[in-house]
């Protein structure tokens, strides 16, 4: 990456707070993976912007990190800038910053007495990851409570996307080529929703391993089937490379046992794949 220095002296020029090959690792809630080579924490939006623009000139690969809870970084790390908003987490009413806490956002809103979010109880992440990727599971997806958000291109360009036009499915949107800086999130008064979200939440403490290193589901469940069925079935708990291991509780989680790398895990996955005749699609992100 020829442009790297020029790169690092346009942060500094701008007051752009950032840190050449920060590990990665202790940003993901799997905790493995190696370090980027500029990690970069704007303090505004102008500064997103900013960072988008120099990165085109300089032609480095932008990558945006949410709260990590999605995602396997390789030994190797990244090449690129990783930019985290880790500066961008106000919330005014029901607009909300992309680097807000998705469990704080969710708690909150419950205890506001709003049904919107409770569906996502014990979701880890940030608001802005939780969006892009369409967060959520059996009882509801952050989708469905959006109304609009407001989204960066990597020109630098501000774009308020209704939530039809942000195409929300399955583990994904139409926002990937996009920056999410906030969300406005449609929250109704609801006596139910306390009672709903423990129970939601309770549900999710029992059937999954919460609290352990993890990037939560490996593979999205295949249609009409469930992922972490199938490796279950195929007697793959406890199955184990390195420090990584099938979880006990949730055949579809992998759990790093502290001393686990990413190669690890993919040789695991690998280990897996091989064992269980479906064809299982990785739902976390690679980096
Ligand atoms: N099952 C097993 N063995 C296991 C795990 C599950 O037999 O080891 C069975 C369960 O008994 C159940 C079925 O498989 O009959 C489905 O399991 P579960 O109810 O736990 O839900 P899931 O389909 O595995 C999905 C999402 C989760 C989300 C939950 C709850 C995917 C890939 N997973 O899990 O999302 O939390 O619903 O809403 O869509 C995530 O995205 O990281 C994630 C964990």
């Amino acid at each position: 990456m020829h442009a790297g220095p020029s790169f690092g002296t346009f942060l500094e020029e701008r007051r752009i707070p950032f840190r050449r090959n920060e590990p990665l690792a202790p940003h993901t809630t799997f905790r493995v993976g190696g370090p980027a080579k500029f990690f970069v924490e704007p303090l505004n939006e102008d500064q997103v912007a900013d960072v988008f623009r120099a990165a085109r000139e300089c032609d480095v690969p932008v990558r945006i990190l949410g709260g990590g809870a999605n995602l396997v970084v390789r030994d190797e790390g990244v090449s690129g800038v990783v930019v985290k908003l880790t500066h961008l987490r106000r919330r005014e009413g029901s607009r909300v910053q992309a680097g807000y806490p998705l469990a704080r956002l969710v708690k909150e809103t419950v205890m506001e007495g709003c049904s919107g979010l409770e569906a996502l109880a014990g979701v880890p992440g940030s608001v802005g990851g939780a969006v892009t990727m369409n967060a959520g599971g059996r009882n509801g997806e952050i989708g469905a409570a959006v109304r609009y958000v407001d989204a960066m291109t990597h020109e630098g360009e501000v774009r308020r996307i209704g939530r039809e036009e942000a195409g929300f499915r399955y583990r994904g949107s139409a926002l990937d080529g996009y920056v999410v800086l906030a969300a406005d999130l449609e929250l109704l008064p609801d006596e139910g929703v306390r009672d709903r979200y423990e129970e939601i939440l309770s549900a999710k403490k029992r059937a999954q391993p919460l609290g352990r290193w993890s990037a939560g589901c490996m593979f999205k469940n295949p249609p009409g089937q469930s992922a972490g069925r199938l490796v279950d079935e195929h007697g793959l708990k406890g199955a184990r490379v390195g420090g990584a291991y099938v979880s006990r509780k949730h055949a579809n989680f992998m759990i790093n046992d502290g001393t686990a790398t990413a190669s690890d895990v993919f040789r695991l996955v690998d280990l897996v794949r091989r064992r269980v005749p479906v064809e299982l699609e990785l739902e976390v992100l690679v980096w």
